[in-house]
């Protein structure tokens, strides 16, 4: 494949390309990302001579068409996102500008290079709220997406499925879940607890801590999109995948497993008022991905204790 991969300086997308780089060293990947504060370059580093990385806007139509051309691109995979829900109940803007006109770019030039696949990297939170005793949602629930972040994402796929099925584009979307691992900006929630706890700081944890998230790790997470990048799309038909693990842990009960296993006690933790408009539980049906073949492998403390092996490296 010749790939153009889209915020792949980022959390998910950099363990993407660093893992793609490895299972195919025969593929062409390009990667294209503003920079923003959630990008570290760096993270490439390894690779560097191995991609072309371009620092630029995936709303940029006139250089992601240049990309494609140049670089005979057959399939883009599009993780380019502002991602960070408080974020964007302090300022939408740049979620619209990047997830819903930077996406809307995208599919410009896919239906202007029909040969062109586009995998959109979406979110679970576009489902919204999902009661305690509420199925897991499948592809085929309505999105009801509670914050200008999901909003944007919703947006974002609406576009795509839109395009799809007005210009026969060649698209497929991923749903997944909430991701942990290396590589994730300060600013979210496990590597703040990491960061608080090292610090002995109190550890912000949001109302009554007894959301729920099914948390996935990032390298589950990129075996997923692989695995639906070896489908045939035009023969499947299916243009929507959820991804998750079928385990959900409160967000109190992460705190917590992580302070165990620094040997930091429970106090540290402090409640502080809720986020606004703040989902409490995703859960995702992913039985579809899983009849590709794919499955998580990471259990969540394994998986946890790397991460935070990675973050006090960082840290200290
Ligand atoms: N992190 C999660 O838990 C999670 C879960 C499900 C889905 N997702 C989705 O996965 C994707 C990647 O998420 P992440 O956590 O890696 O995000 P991230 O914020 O860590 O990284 C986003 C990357 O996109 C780049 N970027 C932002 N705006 C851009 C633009 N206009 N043009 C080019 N590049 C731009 C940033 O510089 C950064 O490198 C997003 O689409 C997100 O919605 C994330």
């Amino acid at each position: 494949m010749n790939l153009l991969v889209t915020g792949g300086a980022g959390f998910i997308g950099s363990h993407f390309v660093l893992r793609h780089t490895d299972a195919h060293p025969e593929d062409t990947i390009v990667v294209l990302d503003k920079l923003t504060y959630a990008a570290d370059k760096s993270f490439l580093d390894p690779i560097a001579d191995k991609i072309t990385f371009v620092e630029g806007d995936i709303a940029d139509q006139v250089l992601v068409t240049k990309l494609v051309e140049d670089h005979k691109i057959d399939t883009i995979v599009n993780f380019a996102a502002e991602s960070h829900v408080d974020n964007s109940i302090a300022d939408a803007m740049p979620f619209l500008h990047t997830n819903v006109i930077g996406t809307q770019a995208l599919i410009e030039v896919v239906k202007a290079h029909p040969e062109v696949r586009l995998l959109h990297i979406s979110t679970d939170e576009v489902y919204g709220d999902v009661g305690d005793t509420d199925p897991s949602c499948k592809t085929t629930d309505p999105l009801r997406p509670s914050s200008p972040y999901s909003a944007s994402k919703a947006a974002a796929e609406l576009l795509v499925q839109a395009a799809i099925r007005t210009f026969g584009i060649q698209a497929v979307i991923t749903r997944c879940t909430n991701n942990y691992g290396p590589h994730q900006a300060d600013e979210k929630f496990i590597p703040t607890v990491i960061r608080k706890a090292l610090k002995d700081e109190p550890i912000p944890v949001y109302g009554t801590g007894k959301n729920k998230r099914d948390w996935i790790h990032v390298g589950d997470h990129c075996d997923a999109v692989e695995t639906i990048l070896t489908v045939d799309w035009n023969a499947d038909k299916r243009t929507v995948f959820n991804v998750g693990i079928d385990r959900e842990y409160e967000n109190l009960e992460v705190a917590k497993i992580i302070l165990d296993i620094l040997g930091k006690p429970h106090d540290l933790i402090s409640f502080v008022e809720d986020r606004k408009g703040h989902d409490w539980r995703y859960a995702v049906d992913s039985s579809e991905t899983r009849t590709l073949g794919w499955a998580p492998k990471v259990e969540f403390t394994e998986g946890l204790k790397h991460t935070i092996d990675w973050y006090t490296n960082k840290y200290s």
